[in-house]
């Protein structure tokens, strides 16, 4: 059985990429951060279905507490599946808040670096000892890092998944010797929990994004979770240092 790390699952994209992923067969741990009853939600999800998932929780704004989490990793993978290794991994946790340039703190700013692209780069180091040779990663970047996605108010947070797009190229290149694969996804506006339930808070501004969309409506969890599934799986295997767009076509 193979088996996958997903960051961030407690809602959004994450949750839907852990249920698609446990849908091919592949056993879940799936981490969370401030709701556990969300990740919870997941995993009965996904056992509902006959998949297995545990829920572990994971900062990913804290890379001192990476090797911890390594260690609780190593801890499933022996008892639960007699395994020592996992297969896939998927950096999706994140968190997204509009700020114009002129209003962005030097707080901010370094939550996103943190978050966004720091976190990644050192969890995957952390992991890549426990990652199988022929394994897969997916790092979930945006949009707003792309020609086609610049909107006013995301400076730092693009710019932090810019990085983040970057990065995954230089992994594809550095862990290609072990037949790792490591590609992105960046999805356009996606109705999730993402910046305190914006989607909702803010719903009269849906009707607008949908029109900017080629394909008429803005995009759903399933709609990116199912293309992080396929990447990892076996029908993603000649792809490699890739960043998809998942957008619907956003001001095609
Ligand atoms: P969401 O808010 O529903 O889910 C975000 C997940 O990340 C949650 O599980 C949350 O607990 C976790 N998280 C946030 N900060 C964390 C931290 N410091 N440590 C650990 N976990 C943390 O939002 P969504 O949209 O599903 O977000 C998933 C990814 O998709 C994020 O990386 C986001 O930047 C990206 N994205 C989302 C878009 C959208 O329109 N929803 C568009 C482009 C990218």
């Amino acid at each position: 059985m193979k088996l996958a790390v997903v960051t961030g699952a407690s809602s959004g994209i994450g949750q839907s990429a852990a249920v698609q992923i446990a849908r091919r067969g592949v056993g879940v741990i799936l981490t969370y951060r401030g709701n556990p009853a969300g990740a919870e939600e997941t995993a009965e999800r996904i056992e509902k279905e006959g998949g297995t998932a545990v829920a572990l929780r994971l900062d990913v704004g804290s890379s001192d507490t990476f090797p911890a989490f390594r260690q609780s990793v190593a801890a499933e993978l022996r008892e639960r599946w007699q395994r020592q290794t996992f297969d896939y991994l998927v950096n999706n946790a994140g968190f997204g808040q509009m700020s114009m340039f002129e209003d962005t703190s030097e707080e901010l700013f370094d939550r996103f670096v943190r978050v966004v692209f720091k976190g990644p780069y050192f969890l995957t180091q952390t992991l890549l000892p426990l990652l199988a040779d022929g394994g897969a990663i997916v790092n979930v970047a945006s949009n707003s890092a792309l020609t086609s996605g610049v909107e006013s108010g995301y400076s730092a947070y693009a710019s932090a998944k810019g990085a983040l797009i970057v990065l995954t190229r230089y992994l594809a290149k550095e862990l290609s010797g072990r037949g790792i694969r490591v590609n992105a996804v960046s999805p356009g506006p996606t109705r999730t929990r993402i910046s305190d339930d914006a989607f909702e808070r803010f719903s009269d501004a849906v009707p607008a994004m949908a029109a900017r969309t080629a394909l008429g409506r803005i995009g759903e969890p399933d709609d990116i979770g199912m293309l992080i599934a396929a990447l990892l799986s076996q029908e993603g295997r000649w792809i490699t240092a890739q960043n998809i767009e998942v957008s619907g076509g956003f001001k095609l």
